[in-house]
């Protein structure tokens, strides 16, 4: 079957592809606003160290099981650990990516909204104030983001149609670097305000009297969340990788140009609060509130903000494509369901779900499960619960379960690279510190450690 299985094209095409999954709006509209809710430096340190130690050798851990077997998380599973129910964690992976999918596919759709309201020049001329408003009133009308969520969706599944090389390479590849341009002219902007270096301290400038378990258990969720790694997506492309492809570096590559365009996004966000007063901690709606007011000061407004919202529409596809990928892949390979079926039941279930997370914010809004809407619960449990488990099992399965000779022959694509001084620790991290610091926060993170600190 391995043989049937695409492979990428090019390297190119598989960093590319993987850079698409984890370069999203976790790096773009999430990171700014949980680093704006847990005290912009602080968070950073910790969310900075997390991808290092802890993101990198799970990014890794997760290739070496895809690449190594050819296969989905679950067939990979049973090859490597046969006759053991270890393959089961693949359904917490599948789990996480609807519940992921579904909160995720209600900010694209607000990402059609403000496309649409950008092509229809109603972006600027506005006060910072009015924004806010604007953005309130719409997400408090249940037909209109339950409409854009489900269109969102329903684009998806016209992409995810068309397969992997030709859906997802294509618009992986062209459409990153100009994200990248685009991003640099707003920061250019924003440094040119006048509040611009509190914005920058506040991002910069960690000051640990805001250190709390919260703020630990948000960096580490985020930094799983923006590296898309803990439930088994890695994985899955990963067994699309080539033989050749070095593991190590692809992983280092994905994780720094992840962070880096998350660090870009706070620096273009963050002097635009603080310059027009406005609240850091405004939670999912920061950014949709924040960048009007940059789009307007620039000129040829109306350019920026249609292409601004343009790319980072494509930038979200190519995360909630890599999301699908995981059932999809599982229901295909494992349950034999045409690749057609296998899609359109990710896309309704994405539809059902995505709505109640879309009404959230309307109709929905009262109803609360441990203190948190359906959009909030599903964010958190996902990310900042069911990635760091994940992470932590498939840190330990390579770390310990799996043939060590099977990891090395991964890592160095069966002695043919040249063997880099960072195998060592890498290793190192995947076998104890990344189980253990993943552990350890979240032990400090239920309030285990309380009495002793
Ligand atoms: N990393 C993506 C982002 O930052 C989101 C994402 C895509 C994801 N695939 C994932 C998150 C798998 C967790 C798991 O937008």
């Amino acid at each position: 079957m391995s043989n049937e299985r695409a492979q990428f094209v090019t390297r190119i095409g598989a960093i590319a592809a993987t850079v698409g999954s984890a370069v999203g709006l976790g790096n773009i509209w999430r990171f700014p606003y949980e680093a704006g809710k847990n005290g912009g430096g602080a968070f950073l340190l910790i969310y900075i160290g997390c991808v290092l130690l802890v993101g990198i050798p799970v990014v890794v851990s997760e290739f070496i099981i895809g690449r190594g077997t050819h296969k989905n998380v679950a067939g990979a599973l049973k090859q490597l650990a046969p006759g053991t129910k270890w393959h089961w964690m693949s359904y917490m992976g599948i789990l996480a990516s609807l519940m992921i999918l579904s909160f995720y596919s209600v900010v694209c759709g607000w990402i059609i909204e403000y496309l649409f309201q950008a092509v229809s020049g109603n972006l600027s001329g506005h006060s910072a104030q009015d924004y806010t408003n604007m953005f309130n009133a719409f997400v408090a009308n249940p037909w209109r983001t339950v409409m854009w969520t489900v269109l969102f969706l329903c684009i998806n599944f016209l992409v995810l149609r068309r397969g992997i090389k030709k859906g997802i390479e294509k618009v992986a590849n062209f459409m990153m670097p100009v994200l990248f341009v685009i991003l640099l002219v707003f920061i250019a902007y924003a440094l040119t305000l006048p509040g611009a270096t509190k914005g920058l301290k506040f991002l910069f400038f960690p000051d640990f009297s805001h250190l709390s378990p919260k703020v630990a258990i948000g960096a580490m969720g985020q930094a799983f969340f923006s590296l898309s790694v803990g439930l088994s997506c890695l994985l899955t492309y990963a067994s699309y990788f080539k033989d050749s492809d070095s593991l190590a570096k692809n992983a280092t590559i994905v994780a720094v140009l992840d962070t880096l365009v998350a660090i870009l996004s706070g620096i273009m966000i963050f002097p635009v609060v603080f310059s027009f007063g406005m609240e850091p901690e405004a939670g999912p709606k920061l950014v949709f509130e924040i960048l009007p007011n940059i789009f307007q000061q620039l000129p040829c407004a109306y350019l920026w903000s249609v292409m601004f919202f343009l790319l980072l529409f494509f930038a979200s596809i190519t995360s909630t494509i890599s999301m699908s990928e995981i059932s999809i892949t599982f229901m295909v390979e494992e349950h034999q369901l045409s690749r057609k079926k296998a899609t359109l039941l990710n896309t309704g279930i994405g539809i059902a779900f995505g709505t109640l997370c879309a009404l959230s914010f309307s109709v929905l809004s009262d109803f609360t499960i441990f203190g948190k809407t359906i959009f909030d619960l599903f964010d958190f449990v996902s990310s900042n619960i069911l990635l760091p488990l994940g992470g932590v099992f498939f840190a330990w399965f390579v770390g310990w379960y799996v043939d060590k000779k099977f990891v090395d022959n991964e890592l160095t694509n069966h002695g043919t690279t040249k063997v880099s001084i960072w195998r060592r620790p890498l290793f190192f991290c995947i076998r104890y510190f990344a189980p253990i610091a993943i552990i350890i926060i979240f032990l400090y993170g239920l309030g285990l450690f309380d009495t002793f600190l």
